[in-house]
């Protein structure tokens, strides 16, 4: 059995900000493997599909050789067995996440006893940064530059327009 050890950051990533950016660098620090996953089949109705979040996600996470960027469907838990991750990753900005995050925590473990959801604290300056703040700004017209990767604002833009 392989000593690598895997870790999954899941999400949506509609689209990736520089919160989400700076998780992903701390993490793949702390494993082997990181697989960053976007959830597909949920409810929300995304701005962009799972193929452009995941192309946005591999443009900007390219310079880091162990992060690995995925789809998955159904369960977290089950997805994570599948993979072989020992753990979960998950960003927490305000004392808001914790009881979600916390609940999600224990079903996951339920689940998969094996399983433990790592948290890291976000950086101070992304405290207030979310994927669905990004897309407000940007419907209203407004400059996502330090909100996400410079290399997808010209992306956002493009859809916003159109969808004007
Ligand atoms: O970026 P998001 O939208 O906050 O990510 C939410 C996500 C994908 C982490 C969460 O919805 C999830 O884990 N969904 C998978 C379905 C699942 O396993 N549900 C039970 C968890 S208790």
């Amino acid at each position: 059995m392989s000593k690598m050890k895997t870790a999954i950051y899941p999400g949506s990533f509609d689209p990736v900000t520089l919160g989400h950016l700076d998780i992903i660098r701390r993490a793949s620090v702390m494993f082997d493997r990181l697989i960053v996953a976007v959830m597909h089949n949920q409810n929300k109705h995304p701005m962009f599909s799972v193929q452009e979040r995941m192309d946005f996600l591999k443009r900007t996470t390219d310079d880091m050789p162990n992060v690995v960027i995925a789809s998955f469907g159904g369960l977290l838990a089950d997805y994570a067995w599948q993979q072989g991750a020992c753990a979960i990753v998950k960003g927490l900005r305000a004392v808001s996440d914790f009881e979600y995050e916390f609940q999600m925590a224990l079903a996951n473990r339920k689940l998969n006893p094996e399983l433990d959801t790592v948290f890291l604290m976000t950086s101070a300056e992304h405290m207030y940064l979310s994927s669905s703040v990004v897309k407000d700004i940007a419907v209203h017209g407004g400059n996502v530059t330090g909100f996400v990767p410079d290399g997808i604002i010209q992306d956002i833009v493009r859809r916003t327009r159109k969808e004007d």
